[in-house]
C-alpha cells in the first residue's frame, strides 16, 4: 500500500482510510468471537491481511480507527518524526486491562515527561561501559549451568533458556540470586502473556480464573522484587548498580523514587529483561538445527577464534558471523512481534487520517519478512548481513528493539549477552530437533515456541589447541 500523499507535518487529514479487513465485525460480541479466533494464531491472520491489503491497513474496532503498519517510512513517521504526537495507549497504560496491570508506571507502560525522567534516571546502567562489565558474569553462570548438561540428553531448551536470562538479569542489574524464583517468575510470565491477549466482555472486577492467576503473578512478582529492595534497604550499601541508582537517585526536587515506583522499574526490567533475549536464542536454536551449513560455519569460526577457550567481551570483535547468527534471528523471528503507538492527538502520517485515539500496530515480524525490501524474505541466511547491500537498507526495515526515543534500552545488553551464550554454548554443543516433534510460534506480547523447545543436547568434540589461530578482527558494533 502505497502513501496517499507525503506528510504535512502532522495537520488534520482530510484523506480516506486505506482498505482492510472488516472480519471483526461491529458490535461487542462479534468483536469478543473474532478475537477468540485470533489470538489462537495472529501470525497467520496478519500475513493474510497484508498480502490482501499491502503494508498499511486500516480496521475498525467498536468507534476506534487502528491501523496494522510494516512500512518503514509510516514506521519512522510513528517512532521518529510524530513520536511526540504518538504515546503508549490502553493495551500499556490501562490498569484494568494493559501491561500496566503487573508493571505499573514503569519504563514500558509509562508516558510522556515521568518516562522521561524515568529513562533519565534508568540510562546509566545501560552505559556501554557497564554493560560491557556484565560479560564475564553472563559468561560464568552460562558455563555454570553447562555443568548440568550431558551428551544425549534431552532438555527443554526454552526453560534452559529463560533461567540462564532471569538469573543472569537478577545478578548483574539487582545483584541478586534469582535461582529460586524460575518457577514462579516462569508462571507470572505466561500469565502476563495470556491476560494480555485474551478477548473478554466481562467486566474487569470480575474474578475469572485467569484474572485469579494475574493477581497470583502480581502478588509473586512483588514479593521476589520487594525482597530485592529490602535487602538492599537494610544494607543502605550503595552497590552502583540498576537497583542501587533506582533507589538512592534523587530528582531535582531531592525526591528519591517511592518503593513502589522502584518495584514497578525493577518488575519492567526483571520481566523485559531476561524473556526477549531467552526467546531470542531459542529462535536461534531452531533456525540452527534446520541449517546445518551455517552451523558448521558459526563452528568452524568459534574454534577458530577461541581454540576452545571461554569467551570474552573483547572476542567479539573476532566473531563476526556470530553476530549475524543473532541478526538474522531476531530479522526472521523477532521475539517482539509487534507494538503499538496511539496518537495523542488529530494527525497525518504519509497521508493516513490518524483521528487521536488511533492506535498503528507496528507489526516488526512482517516488516522483517517484507518481500519489497529483503531477498528470500523467508530464508535464513546470515550472509546477508555480510553483503554490502545491506548498507542501502532503509533503516526502519529492521526494528527488532523498537526505534527513536522508545528504542528498547537494554539493546546493547541483549546483543551482548545473546552473543557471548550462543558463543559459549555452541563451542562446547549442538542442539538437535526430535524427529516427529514440531515446533510452533506462539505470538502474544513476545514470540515464544507455544509448547516449549524439547532438543537433545550432542557434545561437540573439544578443541584441543590452547592458543586460538590468528583471526581478523571485525568492528564489532558493541564495542566501538
Ligand atoms: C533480544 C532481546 C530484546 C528484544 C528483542 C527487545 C525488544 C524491545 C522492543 C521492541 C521494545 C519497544 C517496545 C515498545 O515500544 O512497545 C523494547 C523496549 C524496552 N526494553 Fe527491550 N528487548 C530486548 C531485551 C531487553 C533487555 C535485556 C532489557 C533490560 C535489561 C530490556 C528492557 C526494555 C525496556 C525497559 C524497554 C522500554 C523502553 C522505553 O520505552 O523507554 N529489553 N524492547
Amino acid at each position: 500500500m502505497k502513501p496517499a500523499s507525503s506528510d504535512n507535518g502532522g495537520a488534520v487529514s482530510t484523506g480516506a482510510f486505506p482498505p482492510g479487513p472488516t472480519e471483526m465485525g461491529e458490535g461487542i460480541w462479534q468483536n469478543y468471537l473474532f478475537y477468540r479466533r485470533f489470538f489462537k494464531d495472529p501470525l497467520s491472520h496478519v500475513t493474510r491481511w497484508m498480502e490482501t491489503y499491502g503494508d498499511v491497513w486500516h480496521f475498525k474496532i467498536g468507534d476506534s480507527h487502528n491501523y496494522a503498519v510494516a512500512n518503514p517510512d509510516v514506521i519512522y513517521e510513528l517512532f521518529v518524526r510524530q513520536a511526540k504526537r504518538f504515546i503508549k495507549g490502553p493495551a500499556y497504560t490501562s490498569r484494568k486491562s494493559g501491561l500496566a496491570r503487573f508493571m505499573g508506571d514503569g519504563l514500558v507502560t509509562s508516558n510522556g515527561d515521568f518516562w522521561k525522567r524515568q529513562r533519565r534516571l534508568v540510562a546509566p546502567a545501560f552505559h556501554a561501559i557497564r554493560v560491557h562489565a556484565y560479560a564475564d558474569t553472563m559468561v560464568d553462570y552460562t558455563l555454570k549451568r553447562l555443568e548440568a548438561w550431558n551428551d544425549g540428553a534431552l532438555v527443554d531448551v526454552d526453560e534452559e533458556m529463560m533461567e540462564l536470562t532471569l538469573t543472569i538479569v537478577a545478578r548483574t542489574l539487582f545483584d541478586a540470586d534469582a535461582s529460586s524464583t524460575v518457577s514462579q517468575v516462569k508462571k507470572a510470565v505466561a500469565v502476563v502473556q495470556k491476560a494480555n491477549n485474551t478477548a473478554s466482555i466481562l467486566p474487569h472486577w470480575l474474578p475469572t480464573p485467569l484474572r485469579l492467576r494475574s493477581w497470583r503473578a502480581n502478588r509473586a512478582l512483588d514479593k521476589i522484587v520487594y525482597g530485592f529492595i529490602d535487602q538492599r534497604r537494610a544494607t543502605g550499601e550503595d552497590r552502583g548498580d540498576l537497583l542501587s541508582m533506582l533507589l538512592l537517585s534523587e530528582d531535582e526536587d531531592g525526591e528519591r523514587m517511592s518503593d513502589l515506583q522502584a518495584r514497578d522499574e525493577a518488575v519492567t526490567l526483571f520481566l523485559a529483561g531476561h524473556e526477549t533475549t531467552a526467546n531470542t536464542l531459542n529462535w536461534t536454536w531452531w533456525l540452527l538445527a534446520q541449517h546445518p551449513q551455517v552451523e558448521a560455519k558459526l563452528h568452524a569460526e568459534l574454534d577458530a577464534a577461541l581454540g576452545g577457550r571461554r569467551p570474552k567481551l573483547e572476542d567479539l570483535r573476532k566473531l563476526p558471523y556470530t553476530d549475524t547468527v543473532i541478526k538474522e534471528a531476531l530479522r526472521l523471528m523477532p521475539a517482539v512481534w509487534s507494538v503499538s503507538r496511539t496518537a495523542a492527538k488529530d494527525t497525518e502520517v504519509r497521508g493516513y487520517p490518524m483521528p487521536k485515539g488511533t492506535t498503528a500496530q507496528v507489526m516488526i515480524y512482517l516488516l522483517h519478512r517484507h518481500p519489497d525490501h529483503w531477498t528470500q524474505p523467508k530464508a535464513f541466511i546470515p550472509e546477508r548481513w555480510l553483503q554490502p547491500e545491506i548498507e542501502q537498507l532503509h533503516k526502519y526495515t529492521y526494528l527488532p528493539f523498537a526505534g527513536g526515543p522508545r528504542v528498547c534500552i537494554g539493546n546493547s545488553f541483549a546483543t551482548m549477552e545473546a552473543n557471548l551464550l550462543l558463543a559459549t554454548i555452541a563451542q562446547r554443543y549442538r542442539l538437535r530437533l526430535i524427529d516427529g516433534i514440531e515446533i510452533k510460534p506462539a505470538a502474544l506480547i513476545t514470540m515464544f515456541p507455544r509448547d516449549g523447545l524439547p532438543m537433545r543436547l550432542e557434545r561437540r568434540p573439544a578443541v584441543t589447541r590452547t592458543e586460538s589461530q590468528e583471526v581478523d578482527s571485525v568492528p564489532f558494533s558493541m564495542l566501538e
